[in-house]
């Protein structure tokens, strides 16, 4: 009997999968399309205090193997979104986490309480967003990192995860920073800073020139992100994040040091791919003769 549950800090997952914010909707939306039953949990969208209009089109292209996108956290503001969303959270068959945005670490932190009011099981908090326009990333400096997840510890009672960028000169500091705040998971990663020009129009690919780059070309990246940090930090979940496309990425994440994984920017072509990855893991677990998938959790050998 294979077991694919695993842990994240207080929280028991039934799979390691984890649909990743911005990519399944609101998780309601999304349990139209997907088989939701294969997911640990799903993260809803980044939600801010006041409604967001986002960034201009064209906001999303493909580049390469990955995807460049520059949304701008388009949301309709908290007390519309709880308005919408909130009366469905507890009914979707699987544990919804919020993921909070805002410009101050208060916006954070009244983002979240409301947040909790609705039932999410979690929240993310999105120190990462690429796409904020004259703002700096809270996630590029420590300081403003723990500023931000402290005042989202002081204001919630459920557990919290810390959304890093692999944008940062330092992740392992930034993420022992969130930690120290009180972040009881960190997020490791969020997308990666680029852009892309059309040769013909020589306009960008994105209205908003730079945005943030995902997918496959990602997971290197998120890779050594992991690594990097769980080495500095080796008794902190991690939840590892980028280009997971194929059952072998899932367990090259967990062998870094990940408990448990996303699921993003494969969703686009394939919405109900976090089936399909759960087969590919239980197949490959089968032919290594591995029961629970938590023996993998930081197994990587040295050469
Ligand atoms: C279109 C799009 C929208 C996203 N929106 C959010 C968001 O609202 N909040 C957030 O924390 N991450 C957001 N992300 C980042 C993803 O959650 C994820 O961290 C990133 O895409 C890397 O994983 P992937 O390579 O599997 O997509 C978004 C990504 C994409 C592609």
């Amino acid at each position: 009997m294979i077991d694919l549950s695993t842990a994240l800090g207080p929280l028991e997952l039934r799979t390691p999968l984890i649909g990743a914010a911005g990519t399944v909707g609101s998780v309601v939306d999304f349990s139209g399309v997907a088989d939701l039953s294969a997911y640990g949990a799903a993260v809803a969208k980044s939600v801010s205090e006041d409604p967001w209009k986002g960034r201009p089109a064209p906001r999303v292209a493909p580049s390469g193997l990955g995807m460049l996108n520059s949304i701008g956290i388009q949301n309709p503001g908290i007390d519309a979104w709880i308005e919408e969303v909130g009366p469905h959270i507890e009914k979707v068959s699987v544990p919804v986490w919020g993921s909070a945005v805002g410009k101050t670490a208060g916006e954070f932190a009244r983002v979240a309480a409301k947040l909790e009011t609705v039932g999410v099981q979690a929240i993310e908090v999105n120190l990462s967003c690429p796409n904020l326009e004259g703002q700096g990333m809270f996630a590029l400096d420590p300081g403003a990192t723990r500023e931000v997840v402290a005042n989202v510890r002081r204001a919630v009672r459920v557990p919290i995860g810390a959304k890093l960028s692999p944008n940062a000169e330092d992740i392992a500091a930034i993420g022992s920073a969130a930690v120290e705040a009180g972040a009881d998971w960190l997020v490791l990663t969020n997308t990666v800073w680029g852009a892309g020009i059309d040769v013909r129009t020589r306009r960008p690919l994105l209205s908003g020139l730079i945005g943030g780059y995902s997918g496959p070309p990602l997971k290197p990246i998120a890779l050594r992100c992991v690594l990097e940090t769980r080495r500095s930090l080796p008794d902190t979940p991690i939840v590892g994040c980028g280009g997971v496309t194929h059952g072998e990425d899932v367990i090259e994440f967990l062998l870094a040091g990940a408990s448990a994984v996303c699921v993003g920017t494969a969703h686009f072509d394939r919405p109900r791919t976090a089936s399909t990855l759960l087969r590919e893991v239980e197949s490959i677990m089968r032919e290594q003769g591995v029961t629970s998938l938590r023996d993998y959790i930081g197994k990587v050998e040295p050469w």
